[in-house]
């Protein structure tokens, strides 16, 4: 489902044919910016639209894709996944969350965001995952009817192995032609959470590869 296929989670519009007959609902609908008031405003009428017509349409449950560290966060784009996982785990529709790290393609969206030859990219600790592996992960979350036993944490996954949004974004920029210059996090939200490891992975983290270097190996 999404809009490029006629079907809106904010307007309501075709999603209860598009629903109908479906047993899981995979959330990954997005907000495509950081303002953190819109992005809530937009995760919170998502939650209540697949809640409301999900339940109608006779879906069994949610599976929703958010972040790691989302309990560390106090503001931005991360504080309105918060508020997503919290609306979605109200219920009533039993919903399973899978917390993922940044995506390779992320990094991508970062360069583009930027205009010139070049780019200043915060050096932030991350554990940048593979798009796909995050969605396999989901897909498996989808189809184990299993129920996790009371406090078990929120599953996570994350690639294997931790640099810098600057790093990674360095080895993209080489390909670009773009210098890429890491700085601090001044005017990021959290950028000091994220510099002590917030947004990095828990213990209890599945890792899994591609690496950012062997994924920009298999990109045109
Ligand atoms: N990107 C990351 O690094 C990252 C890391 C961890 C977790 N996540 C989570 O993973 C999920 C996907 O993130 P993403 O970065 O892949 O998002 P994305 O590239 O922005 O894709 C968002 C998708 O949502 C659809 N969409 C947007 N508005 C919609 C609407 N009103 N109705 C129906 N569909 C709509 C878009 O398609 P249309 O435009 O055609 O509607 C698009 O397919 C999100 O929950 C995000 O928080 C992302």
């Amino acid at each position: 489902m999404s809009r490029a296929t006629g079907v809106d989670v904010i307007t309501g519009e075709g999603l209860a044919e598009t629903l109908t007959g479906a047993e899981v609902i995979i959330d990954v609908a997005s907000w495509h910016s950081s303002d953190q008031e819109a992005a809530t405003e937009f995760f919170r009428t998502s939650a209540r639209n697949l809640m409301e017509v999900g339940q109608q349409a006779g879906v069994a449950r949610i599976v929703a894709a958010s972040i790691i560290g989302v309990d560390n966060a106090t503001a931005g784009f991360v504080a309105a996944k918060k508020v997503h996982e919290e609306l979605l785990l109200s219920g009533p529709l039993p919903v399973r969350i899978l917390r993922a790290a940044q995506f390779h393609e992320f990094v991508g969206q970062i360069l583009d965001w930027q205009q010139g030859d070049v780019a200043y990219v915060p050096a932030l600790p991350t554990q940048l995952v593979a798009c796909r592996t995050v969605a396999e992960e989901l897909v498996d979350l989808a189809t184990d009817p299993g129920t996790p036993a009371p406090g078990t944490p929120i599953p996570e996954i994350a690639g294997p192995r931790k640099e810098t949004m600057a790093e990674a974004a360095q080895l993209l920029g080489a390909r670009r032609g773009i210098k890429v210059v890491g700085v601090d996090g001044a005017g990021i939200p959290d950028a000091e959470i994220a510099l002590d490891g917030g947004f990095l992975p828990s213990p209890h983290a599945k890792l899994a590869g591609p690496t950012f270097q062997e994924w920009l190996d298999t990109q045109p």
